[in-house]
């Protein structure tokens, strides 16, 4: 089928292409939760000095609980947007204390920890857990919307349930995570938001926008 045909072009690619990033090495949750926390609002070269750092610092979520919010903002330093890093302390501390240091899997469950919205819950519910959940970040909007040329505006709140809707359609049941990795990895190259490739890219044969040559016109945003 065609769905299986995009999911096997996606992932060769991804296994051949991936990149090795340090929070790639396992799928430790905390690995999974600090990475994405850090990967937020800051791009990939610029956090992994930091993630390397921190995890020599507070190398499990126990000694993250343990530590004094002091040092974790300190960690953080150059970061910006220190809420995520208060937040994650608390998550630590809530993990510790509420959930005897026992994640939960699902991303309805991650989602009760502090600072753990639907994309990190999507995340680390995929990456660490193999639950098949989209991970819908500004990546997964654009590379999803130019594929499908989807005219939803993703400044809705409501375009995500759409767009989270055709992802599980999509994703990969035996690899959620690497799917969703994979995903990101296309957004951030051939399918980038300035100066895309889509010509080039391992699913440019499902890509309508490339067909049609609107990729630029996706995604809808209307609001900016
Ligand atoms: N951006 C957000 N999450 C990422 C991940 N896990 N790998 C690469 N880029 C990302």
């Amino acid at each position: 089928t065609k769905i299986k045909a995009f999911r096997q072009a996606l992932l060769t690619w991804y296994d051949a292409n991936r990149r090795n990033l340090p929070w790639r090495v396992d799928h430790d949750p905390y690995h999974v939760m600090v990475s994405e926390l850090m990967l937020q609002q800051t791009q990939v070269n610029t956090v992994i000095p930091y993630y390397q750092r921190f995890m020599a610092a507070f190398p499990t979520v126990a000694a993250l609980a343990a530590a004094p919010e002091s040092a974790v903002l300190k960690a953080w330093e150059g970061l910006g947007y220190y809420s995520r890093a208060r937040n994650l302390h608390r998550a630590a501390k809530q993990l510790m204390a509420d959930y005897g240091g026992q994640w939960p899997t699902t991303a309805a469950g991650l989602r009760e920890l502090a600072g753990i919205g639907p994309y990190t819950a999507g995340a680390i519910a995929s990456i660490a857990f193999n639950q098949p959940e989209p991970a819908i970040d500004g990546n997964a909007f654009r590379v999803f919307a130019r594929l499908f040329c989807i005219d939803a505006d993703i400044t809705k709140p409501a375009t995500r349930q759409l767009f989270a809707d055709l992802i599980r359609q999509l994703i990969d049941p035996q690899r959620p995570g690497d799917f969703n990795q994979a995903v990101m990895d296309l957004g951030s190259s051939y399918m980038r938001a300035k100066d895309p490739d889509a010509a080039h890219s391992p699913v440019a044969a499902f890509d309508e926008s490339l067909r049609t040559d609107t990729v630029l016109a996706y995604p809808v945003k209307t609001k900016k």
